[in-house]
């Protein structure tokens, strides 16, 4: 019976998921892409173009964000700062002065650190690495500037980019239409005066589980002081990979395909083990008493691509709205909810 419930409010997940691309953990959370109008110039205009990441543990990790859209007219990307185009594409119309991106889909990644500053502007060139709103809200910015050409000229005529696309690196978000907002208020560092953009509008993100992968990344082992029975992870519970998808730790394959190099798509090499899960949570009991409980968890990472250096771990239980004492992590409750715990 107990057994038969469980299923089904997994279930119910999974539809809340797809049908939503909402994440009951992080009700709110989104990433926003807001674009502020600078200037308009004779041909177009300066956009400053901001992503905030407002989920409360989702980082988008190294190798960082792309972020691409649709011109709906012939717009050109004249030139970028803090940022890049993937590709020119077809520019052999223009003479004399060459635009940095002529492509109708550009699609944009951030610069790497330490480039020349005059290659840089506020929050940009992190490699496109955005911290979680939730575990460092100044990080959980990026930025670049853009100039636009062969685009409308005023608020009247500038048609707005479309069909924004999202990776963060994995893909995982979906993003709605540009929306026209109320102009976005600088303040001068003197704070004595305001300044504000001449246009803004927003592009809002969400991340949906069910759209980055089918299966689960990670796993949860059991085991307590009480008993000596360790409860594994169950067999497949990221999947059920043939033997091909992963590598014995001894394998000369290793040295090959190259440890701790993240993949654009951010395809796991995984090591090889029955559950075949990127990462193992193992929760194990170690004090119970009437008045409070104690466990250790350990996190143990079976994917050769990735460090994992600012990860999060997001658990849910009844108790845990009472945590007292946390030793050697950094925690945070988030809204309590009714629902199933989960990775990331
Ligand atoms: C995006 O997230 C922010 C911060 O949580 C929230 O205030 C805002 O309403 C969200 N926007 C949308 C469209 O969900
Ligand atoms: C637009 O995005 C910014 C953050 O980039 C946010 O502060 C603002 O509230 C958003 N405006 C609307 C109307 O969603
Ligand atoms: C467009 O600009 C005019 C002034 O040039 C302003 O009155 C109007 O509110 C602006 N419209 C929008 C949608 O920003
Ligand atoms: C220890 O755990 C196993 C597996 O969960 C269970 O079958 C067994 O009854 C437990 N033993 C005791 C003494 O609780
Ligand atoms: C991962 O960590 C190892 C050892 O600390 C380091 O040599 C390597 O450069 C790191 N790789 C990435 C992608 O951060
Ligand atoms: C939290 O725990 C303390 C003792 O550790 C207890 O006094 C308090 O009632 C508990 N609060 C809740 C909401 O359970």
């Amino acid at each position: 019976m107990h057994q038969k419930y469980s299923l089904f409010a997994i279930f119910i997940a999974l539809v809340f998921f797809k049908a939503d691309a909402y994440d009951p953990l992080d009700p709110f959370g989104n990433i926003t892409i807001k674009w502020d109008v600078i200037s308009w110039t004779a041909d177009g205009y300066v956009a400053l173009v901001t992503m905030n990441n407002f989920q409360m543990y989702r980082h988008i990790p190294s190798p960082g964000w792309t972020v691409g859209w649709q011109w709906q007219k012939k717009e050109v990307i004249w030139s970028i700062v803090g940022a890049q185009a993937t590709e020119q594409g077809d520019c052999s119309k223009f003479k004399g002065n060459v635009p940095h991106c002529c492509k109708r889909t550009p699609i944009v990644v951030d610069l790497l650190p330490g480039v020349p500053y005059n290659q840089q502007i506020a929050n940009c060139c992190k490699a496109g690495v955005v911290s979680s709103y939730g575990q460092d809200p100044e990080g959980a910015v990026s930025a670049f500037q853009v100039s636009v050409g062969l685009s409308g000229t005023s608020n009247k005529t500038v048609k707005l980019p479309k069909n924004f696309v999202l990776l963060g690196p994995s893909p995982g978000y979906s993003c709605g239409p540009a929306i026209i907002v109320p102009s976005t208020v600088y303040l001068t560092p003197d704070h004595r005066r305001k300044t504000q953009a001449l246009m803004t509008w927003n592009v809002t993100c969400t991340y949906s589980q069910f759209l980055s992968s089918k299966y689960p990344s990670c796993c949860v082992s059991f085991s307590s002081f009480y008993n000596s029975t360790i409860t594994p992870c169950p067999s497949c519970s990221c999947g059920c990979h043939g033997k091909k998808d992963c590598i014995k730790s001894d394998s000369y394959k290793l040295k090959k395909e190259g440890i701790n190099t993240p993949r654009k798509d951010n395809a796991p090499l995984l090591q090889c083990t029955h559950h075949m899960c990127p990462i193992r949570v193992h929760w194990h009991v170690k004090i119970n008493y009437k008045d409070y409980w104690r466990v250790k968890i350990a996190i143990t990472n079976f994917n050769y691509r990735m460090n994992y250096t600012q990860w999060t771990l997001v658990a849910q239980h009844p108790s845990l709205n009472n945590v007292t004492r946390v030793f050697s992590f950094d925690y945070k409750p988030l809204i309590p909810y009714q629902s199933i715990s989960k990775c990331t």
